[in-house]
């Protein structure tokens, strides 16, 4: 019985023992012996276009990582051909074995942590901290999603009944799923997604974020390698608007499951509804927010700051759940900008392979540009905290910014990175504030500083968010723990990690019989 002992989480490595350190690093670096290379696998073969593409790191523009190549049209549709023919095999397969070999992969996720580390840190920009961190949610996702269906798919349900009558419960897979994946998770939310439509029985095409090809590649052989058939497994290599919209416009499609940005998500839910299909097609999106903290006078200032700083700055601010909005309470604003101010001289912009390195790089040049244009734009609507040094690299670095404005509606879009705004607000105005942070449509995290119980109840009970964080930071969702998504513009639910996600990947059926 796979699941004979209780499921732990992966325990990742003591990186504060010196001697494990050193160790861990070298085995990270002496990865780099050839560029990778990545291409689509259609039906199990590598199936590769004319031109390669380089991929720089994002850390070291000097650093070669890899070449990739994109899929074209007849590849796409072998892969839909594929899937759908191989569904009803792989739908009716035990879904013990199905569990099994996500358990397997997590393995073999395991067993590959050097070069997936190396890819986290070169390809993705990741401080060791945030790779070690997603390669243990990878593990993670394999494992619960696994535990959860064998509990849902393996038997049915008995029901209640007449006597003379027995009924049960199943469930099972809905069909083909595209899982379009994102740069900033390349690892942990790519294996969710998949694991996830695996294990309940449906075939996946899997469409990774073009920044991160080359571990979505390297982890797709790694499921194959576990056992996944490459007829239910199938990757896609592009850009978005060629793949991605593809498969989201093919009548074929069951589901999709996204994370990325609401305006993304919104392109998709009407390519899902305007194909030449009658399916009425599962849509799991997982998108933005403009996530908000709010402190107030009674909040212990030195934890507030290092929880502001971590929640804000660490992984480089380009996590979904990142703290984007402090308010802060006006009676001990200035206390806690000047702490705050403090704590960011103190913050180390550098290359992630730095093991003091606090906050990495940008992931692209696109991501550099808007953080300056918003940056320019800041600096005249407020007033801008002294940012720290920047490092002499060549990488998509940007320094941590933090600027005090007079309203959230100042603020149009999600800004993805190191970006902090922060707002004063008199203690009178604690319901405005909760209907401002409201009134911006998002719904993903939250975070209360207080020690008056009364205002935490009240906060968490009135503001729109999937993950309300009181007194600590607000990222860094564990698997089975912190089961995380958001509402309104953040997305549909279920959430990752919780005990309902997997619900969404199947249909319900129910047998009576009149025995
Ligand atoms: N799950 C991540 C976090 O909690 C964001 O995607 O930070």
């Amino acid at each position: 019985d796979i699941f004979s002992e209780q499921r732990l989480n992966s325990t990742g490595v003591n990186v504060h023992d010196s001697e494990t350190l050193s160790q861990l690093q070298a085995a990270i670096e002496s990865q780099h012996n050839k560029p990778f290379t990545a291409c689509s696998i259609i039906n199990g073969r590598e199936i590769a276009g004319a031109d390669f593409i380089t991929a720089h790191s994002p850390a070291d523009l000097d650093r070669v990582v890899g070449r990739y190549s994109h899929i074209d049209e007849s590849g796409l549709s072998e892969a839909v051909d594929t899937a759908q023919s191989y569904f009803p095999t792989w739908r009716d397969r035990d879904a013990k074995d199905r569990c099994e070999t996500a358990m397997k992969t997590a393995d073999l996720l395991e067993d590959n942590r050097d070069r997936l580390l190396y890819l986290l840190r070169h390809e993705a920009g990741k401080t060791l901290e945030d790779a070690i961190a997603e390669l243990r949610e990878a593990v993670d996702f394999c494992r619960y999603y696994a535990e959860q269906a064998e509990q849902l798919c393996a038997q049915g349900l008995k029901m209640p009944g007449p006597t003379g009558e027995s009924n049960y419960l199943y469930h099972q897979g809905k069909g083909v799923f595209v899982c379009i994946s994102p740069w900033n998770f390349p690892l942990a939310i790519f294996t969710g997604q998949i694991i996830a439509a695996l294990v309940t029985g449906n075939c996946v095409i899997a469409k990774p974020a073009e920044q991160t090809n080359l571990i979505a590649y390297q982890t797709i052989q790694l499921m194959h390698r576990a056992g996944f058939p490459p007829e239910a497994l199938q990757l896609t290599l592009g850009p978005g608007k060629q793949v991605g919209h593809f498969l989201c416009g093919h009548p074929a499609i069951h589901g999709v499951v996204f994370t990325g940005s609401t305006a993304t998500a919104q392109m998709i839910n009407r390519n899902l509804v305007n194909r030449d299909s009658r399916e009425i097609a599962t849509l799991i999106a997982e998108t933005g927010g403009q996530n908000c903290m709010i402190a107030d006078s009674s909040t212990l200032p030195e934890q507030l700051v290092k929880d502001v700083i971590d929640s804000a700055f660490y992984s480089c601010g380009q996590r979904c759940s990142a703290l984007r909005v402090l308010y802060v309470q006006s009676d001990v604003a200035d206390k806690v900008i000047t702490m705050l101010q403090g704590a960011m001289n103190q913050l180390k912009v550098g290359h992630p392979r730095d093991f003091d390195t606090d906050v990495g790089p940008l992931i692209d040049q696109a991501a550099l540009d808007t953080l300056q244009a918003h940056r320019d734009k800041m600096s005249k609507a407020g007033r801008l905290l002294e940012a720290p040094k920047l490092p002499n690299l060549t990488g998509y670095y940007v320094s941590p910014q933090a600027v005090e404005i007079d309203s959230i509606q100042q603020l149009k879009e999600e800004i993805f990175g190191p970006f902090l705004h922060i707002i004063r607000y008199p203690a009178k105005d604690l319901d405005k504030v909760i209907d401002d942070i409201n009134s911006t449509g998002y719904g993903l995290t939250a975070g209360v500083h207080s020690r008056i119980d009364d205002t935490i109840e009240y906060v968490v009970s009135k503001v729109q968010a999937g993950n309300c964080y009181i007194n600590r930071t607000m990222t860094g969702a564990v698997v089975g723990v912190h089961p995380f998504g958001g509402m309104g513009f953040s997305g549909t639910g279920p959430k990752a990690g919780g005990p309902g996600y997997l619900h969404r990947f199947v249909h319900e059926k129910t047998i009576t019989n009149n025995i």
